[in-house]
């Protein structure tokens, strides 16, 4: 097969990787980490199998248990997970709303989140916690601390924070694309005996087995992403500190598979489009054929690196304080200082960028710092990022506002 690298990926048939999607080629691409992008050949799957169900709804429900028990079964084999403790949900949001409802929250618990979380799961592990009384801790951790300096911060506030019912932690961090130790954090929480929710949205595809060292812990995934299936396609891995507890998970559509047990009660939720999970094998098999997971895992990392030293070049940005593990396919670039510093002017900037340039980039903020955070994917060619840091570049853009 074709190289690996920055030039054009090829797949097993010769041609180059981008000839699997059908991405509009105006657009500069570059944040597959926000919402994926499944190649052509997992959205025909799923057209097809949407066309089925079409074509005789009757037939399609009659025998949809067994097909979305056997897609979850591939997709727990997939990720290395417990068969008994893997359920399909709609969106790695959709499983940590039923985490959430499952935990008995008292008043005066606390939760302890990151300031790297991603913010919507933050304000609904926020919003329980208010309901029951229960208080937040936000733990700051520093974006350069490495993983003996993230684990420590953990062991401190876990041992010295009392009443501490949960830790919510991103396994790829969303705003700054840091790798957490999460193993490690999971064996702190285990022996405290407290519940540990990682948010792995951005693990699977991406890390090879996301919920290795998981013990104790659960872990929502989005599969959309890195593993390139169609959306609407999450997982929840289950392995509480008793895993009786399993059965205190119901999904948040209380239909007539919530009478089954966990994780079969999730397989079936009501009159929804279940062509996306059955869509999943197809992503699963066919980047294994086509390209290969772990040829793809090195491409997406080799890209990453050299994308965000071409644009850090091109815009004469210095690539320090960042973090010392950052996720494969994931990068920052700093922005000039108070450019952005805060969710909204990164939202804005996007905006901006997007009019501007026809480039789909991801902006972030910690700290007062402002990021482009730059993905990878097999689609894209270092050219790409070439083409987008020449296009547009925010000392320019600062000196001509300014003028
Ligand atoms: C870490 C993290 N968690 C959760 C989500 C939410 O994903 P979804 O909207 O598919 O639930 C994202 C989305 O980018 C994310 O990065």
């Amino acid at each position: 097969m074709g190289n690996t690298g920055t030039g054009e990926l090829l797949v097993a048939d010769g041609r180059p990787a981008a000839d699997l999607w059908s991405l509009d080629p105006t657009v500069a691409h570059l944040n597959h980490g926000s919402y994926g992008a499944p190649p052509r050949f997992v959205l025909e799957r799923e057209t097809q199998l949407r066309d089925e169900m079409n074509a005789d709804a009757d037939a399609w429900w009659r025998g949809l248990d067994g097909r979305v028990a056997s897609a979850r079964e591939r997709v727990a084999a997939w990720l290395g997970a417990p068969i008994d403790a893997t359920a399909l949900v709609a969106n790695a949001s959709a499983g940590a709303a039923v985490v959430l409802a499952s935990l008995d929250f008292r008043s005066e618990d606390v939760v302890l989140v990151t300031d790297h979380n991603y913010g919507a799961v933050a304000m609904a592990a926020r919003r329980r916690a208010r309901s029951a009384g229960a208080r937040v801790v936000t733990l700051q951790v520093p974006l350069n601390a490495d993983d003996s300096e993230i684990v420590e911060l953990f062991r401190q506030h876990i041992a010295e924070t009392p009443r501490l019912k949960m830790v919510l932690v991103d396994q790829v961090t969303s705003p700054t694309g840091m790798v957490f130790p999460v193993a490690d954090i999971a064996a702190l929480c285990r022996s405290a005996g407290v519940e540990l929710l990682v948010d792995g949205a951005h693990g699977p595809g991406q890390i090879a087995r996301p919920t290795e060292g998981l013990e104790g812990a659960y872990w929502v995934g989005n599969l959309h992403k890195w593993g390139l299936t169609p959306r609407g396609t999450g997982v929840l891995v289950a392995n509480p500190l008793l895993p009786a507890d399993r059965q205190r998970l119901f999904p948040s559509i209380d239909s007539w598979g919530s009478m089954n047990p966990f994780p079969q009660r999730f397989d079936l939720q009501g009159t929804l489009d279940y062509s996306p999970w059955l869509a999943v094998p197809a992503a699963i098999d066919g980047v294994e054929e086509r390209i290969g997971w772990n040829r793809y895992r090195e491409h997406l990392a080799q890209l990453a690196t050299a994308a965000q030293a071409a644009v850090a070049d091109i815009w004469g940005a210095e690539l320090t304080d960042l973090p010392r593990n950052p996720a494969p396919s994931l990068r920052l670039v700093p922005l000039p200082d108070g450019m952005v510093t805060n969710e909204a002017q990164a939202h804005d900037l996007r905006d901006r960028i997007a009019a501007d340039a026809n480039a789909a980039v991801a902006i972030t903020s910690h700290n007062g710092r402002g990021f482009v955070r730059l993905s990878a994917q097999v689609y894209n060619t270092l050219d790409d990022y070439v083409r987008f840091a020449e296009s547009w570049n925010p000392g320019r853009r600062r000196a001509a506002t300014a003028q």
